[in-house]
């Protein structure tokens, strides 16, 4: 009793009521912080990636930790998906909506082109919304994606319909 092996799903925290009452907070970041977990998740991601992906396409911020890791892991490129007005160069840009209001993600122009494969990833599927946003500023440059990936999902805020049409991962669903 006392030394049973942890698996890195027991190193993801429950933090009530952030960032408002009555949410349950899946909060990653211990997760993070236990190399041996934080190395176990990007493994397991690493199993969904077939050999014809070109790129691994993260989006900001969450979703560069893991995007990152799995990239190199991987030895593939790294394409990051920005919050508005980081990205230097010509951009596309897509509006999403938020509970409250609407957001914008954006993708350099160059970043990909017509024929590449990528995959995207992120740490969390909630609504879907960030993720949607994301296939559509990949599409828009000619590139396929392959698949969503994500750590956690979600269930019963049906992020998967919103990303109908996509093929969608993930490592462990709270339903
Ligand atoms: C969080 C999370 C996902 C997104 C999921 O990002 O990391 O990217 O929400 O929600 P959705 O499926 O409803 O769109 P957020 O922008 O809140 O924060 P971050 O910058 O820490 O990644
Ligand atoms: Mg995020």
């Amino acid at each position: 009793m006392g030394n049973e092996k942890l698996s890195w799903q027991d190193h993801i925290r429950d933090v009530p009521d952030f960032p408002k009452p009555g949410i349950i907070f899946k909060d990653i970041t211990p997760m993070l912080a236990d190399g041996a977990a934080f190395s176990a998740a990007v493994s397991e991601l690493a199993e969904f990636i077939g050999p014809d992906v070109d790129a691994i396409v993260g989006i900001e911020s969450r979703g560069f930790i893991f995007g990152a890791a799995l990239a190199n892991k991987l030895g593939l490129g790294l394409v990051t998906v920005r919050k508005p007005g980081k990205l230097p160069a010509d951009i596309h840009s897509v509006e999403y909506e938020l509970e409250y209001g609407v957001d914008r993600l954006e993708i350099h122009r160059d970043a990909l082109s017509s024929g590449h494969k990528v995959v995207i990833v992120d740490d969390l599927l909630a609504t879907g919304g960030t993720a949607s946003a994301t296939v559509e500023l990949v599409q828009k440059l000619g590139a396929e994606v392959v698949s969503c990936l994500f750590v956690i999902e979600l269930g019963f805020l049906s992020g998967r319909k919103a990303l109908s049409g996509t093929k969608v991962c993930s490592l462990l669903s709270y339903n």
